[in-house]
């Protein structure tokens, strides 16, 4: 008799289990992304660190900004963009004062995920985030959080704002007014961009940068009825440009696909043309003897006149 309750109850939790399941797990895979938004996309050519000291925002002061400045830039300059993206997030979760557990915890998942993949430089620079970046955020980071406070007018964010390369469309100089409170991320976010379309097309950055912009503008609660609406127009002038972008190129690669396809039918019209004037002028110098002749023969035998005028 009372086996029966206790199965449903397994069965409403086993359902509640399989419908809240999916939902968890998509909301992991949606941090995961989020987190490192572009996971070093940026810097895939380039061999020289990526950030300029200015824009660097791991360390709470001189000194500890210089050393992992200069850890970076020796082991894996190639994903400073990301991990430098990890400390903008954290630096803006301590500025709301949101839990400081739950920003240092987000700070050492964000750098593992950016030195996830087994590449030489991932390697070299896993241990220093995993140990000495993550310790020395944990037990370091009692005094910057007390002096971050962006309610508090006297202590700002204090960041170069940064913008989009070749997209005044994007109204991004906006976005840290309406989002005051995510200005050291969303300046990240566009230093990424920046990065990543230098070497790649935009179309190809333009989906991550919105995630991140969209991500910073989920952190910035206090402002969330500017936030969002700013970000989200932001993100749909760098989508349309980037469209817009693919689309002259598309037209540029079928006008020079359309170029290439006439070049060589052209030139094999005068290659059959060049072949076929040869073959026929040494088939006419091999017949040049009775030609002559013979075109004089017919020319009289058609032309009665030219019999005459003999
Ligand atoms: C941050 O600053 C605001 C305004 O000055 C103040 O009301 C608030 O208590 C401060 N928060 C903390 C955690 O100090
Ligand atoms: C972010 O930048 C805007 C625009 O310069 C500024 O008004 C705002 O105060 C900054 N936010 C913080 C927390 O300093
Ligand atoms: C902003 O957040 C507040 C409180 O969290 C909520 O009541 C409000 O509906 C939100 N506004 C928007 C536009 O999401």
């Amino acid at each position: 008799m009372n086996s029966i309750p206790g199965r449903t109850d397994m069965s409403v939790t086993l359902l509640l289990l399989f419908l809240t399941l999916p939902m968890v797990s998509s909301h992991e895979l949606r941090r995961r992304r989020s987190v490192a938004p572009f996971l070093g996309s940026g810097g895939s050519n380039s061999k020289a660190m990526l950030i300029p000291k200015n824009l660097w925002h791991c360390g709470s002061d001189g000194f500890t900004s210089d050393y992992s400045y200069s850890v970076v830039e020796e082991s894996c300059p190639t994903l400073a963009a990301a991990i430098n993206h990890c400390c903008a997030i954290h630096d803006d979760c301590y500025g709301q004062q949101f839990p400081r557990e739950m920003c240092d915890q987000d700070f050492c998942k964000c750098t593992k995920d950016v030195t996830r993949l087994p590449t030489a430089e991932s390697t070299r620079c896993r241990p220093f985030m995993e140990k000495e970046a993550c310790l020395a955020i944990e037990f370091g980071g009692f005094f910057a959080y007390l002096f971050s406070n962006y309610s508090d007018p006297s202590s700002p964010s204090n960041n170069d704002l940064v913008v989009l390369d070749n997209t005044p469309e994007s109204d991004y100089m906006n976005l840290y007014s309406m989002c005051p409170f995510a200005n050291i991320t969303l300046a990240s976010c566009a230093v990424n961009f920046n990065l990543c379309s230098s070497v790649h097309s935009v179309d190809f950055c333009a989906a991550d940068l919105c995630h991140c912009t969209m991500d910073a503008a989920d952190t910035d609660v206090l402002h969330n009825d500017t936030c969002l609406p700013a970000v989200t127009h932001t993100c749909r002038a760098v989508l349309s440009h980037s469209s817009r972008v693919l689309a002259s190129q598309n037209t540029r690669n079928l006008f020079i696909i359309v170029l290439s396809v006439l070049t060589i039918v052209s030139l094999g019209f005068v290659g059959i043309y060049m072949f076929t004037k040869s073959k026929g002028s040494s088939k006419m110098m091999e017949e040049g003897k009775y030609l002559q002749i013979h075109t004089v023969e017919s020319a009289r035998s058609v032309n009665p006149l030219l019999t005459n005028t003999d």
